[in-house]
């Protein structure tokens, strides 16, 4: 096969920041993909429904001129969210979803919720309506081991979460080992994983071996090859639970260099090509529109999307190693293979 059309696909967990990083990382993911939920760890992080029409205002008038593409918003869940705010922000369409951080789990993540009580009205809310939950699934206590820290969530938080709020839909996103695999595929009509593009890509070696590698430094963090393959065949399986979720998350260069690096691959430039490539290697390719165009919207309770790309495969693609952002220069992510899929 060296053609592959598929209807246009969306990204289920993007980081779009504010200002002139928003204006330079928007056209590369409005150029391939119709719609993204937009991550709200902004600082200060959106958390009203006014904050979040104001920031979709932000990136509709960021969008390069002739651009189709939707922001879908999202709140992001404090101890204080007020649970009328975010029935009403959902009811007028504004919102698609309610992050939930565990507080210091992640990049902005200060804001976020250590205490678990103070969102249960919150929560009963959203299951009440309908209203998914996007989970970061990490626990931030220091005396677990930071590979450790997907599993212990699923056990200690996430588990217990949803047996205390039936009905609550809820999406482990970015997920990174088998145990997430595992637990989303048990998990009922409830529950569904969004999985990066660098995770189906990148295990912990190609992040500490031969010299640390900041461009692939993300959190959550790279696992074991074991969980890595695992991603690879939830991915690839078609089943309707698993979704592209690239979590393309834009530092500049000197914010990923130094000796405190953030964490985040910027993969919105590349994905679909290195998607492609992937899928391809699985022998899979067929299942690339389940993952990449149909199992979301699928989740979400919105329609696929009626446009069509068509991705052909030749050459190696040339794509740039770093992009402009005016705040200084991007790294795009870089997959260690050449890529021979491009979006035409
Ligand atoms: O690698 C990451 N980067 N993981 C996150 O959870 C946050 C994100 C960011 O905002 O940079
Ligand atoms: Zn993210």
């Amino acid at each position: 096969m060296s053609t592959l059309t598929l209807r246009r696909p969306d990204d289920w967990h993007l980081h779009l920041r504010d200002g002139a990083m928003l204006k330079a990382v928007l056209p590369e993911t409005s150029r391939h993909f119709a719609r993204a939920i937009i991550m709200p760890n902004l600082v200060p992080p959106v958390v009203t429904g006014a904050e979040a029409a104001a920031y979709r205002d932000r990136i509709l008038a960021a969008l390069p001129e002739g651009a189709d593409f939707e922001p879908l918003m999202t709140l992001y869940l404090t101890e204080d969210t007020d649970p009328a705010d975010v029935r009403a922000a959902h009811e007028s369409g504004l919102i698609k979803a309610v992050k939930l951080y565990p507080a210091g789990a992640t990049t902005n993540s200060a804001s976020g919720v250590k205490d678990f009580d103070l969102v249960r009205g919150t929560l009963e809310t959203m299951a009440e309506i309908g209203l998914p939950l996007c989970v970061h699934g990490e626990v931030t206590d220091p005396a677990v081991d930071i590979f450790d820290r997907e599993k212990v969530f699923i056990d200690q938080v996430l588990a217990p979460l949803r047996e205390a709020t039936p009905g609550l839909r809820v999406v482990m996103e970015h997920i990174t080992t088998r145990d997430g695999v595992a637990y989303v595929r048990a998990g009922g009509p409830d529950l569904a994983a969004t999985i990066t593009t660098h995770h189906l890509v990148i295990n912990r070696n190609n992040l500490l071996v031969g010299g640390i590698r900041p461009h692939y430094y993300c959190l959550p963090v790279a696992k074991r090859e074991i969980h890595r393959l695992a991603l690879r065949s939830a991915a690839t399986s078609g089943e309707s639970c698993f979704f592209l979720g690239t979590d393309s998350a834009p530092h500049v260069d000197a914010a990923k260099e130094t000796g405190c690096g953030c964490a985040g691959c910027f993969t919105a430039t590349n994905t679909l090509s290195i998607l492609a490539e992937v899928f391809e290697q699985e022998d899979a390719l067929d299942r690339l529109e389940a993952f990449a165009s149909l199992n979301g919207p699928g989740f979400y309770g919105l329609p696929p999307n009626e446009a069509r790309i068509t991705l052909q495969k030749g050459e190696p693609v040339d794509y740039p190693a770093k992009i402009e952002s005016g705040d200084g220069p991007v790294t795009v992510f870089d997959p260690g293979f050449p890529l021979h899929w491009r979006v035409s």
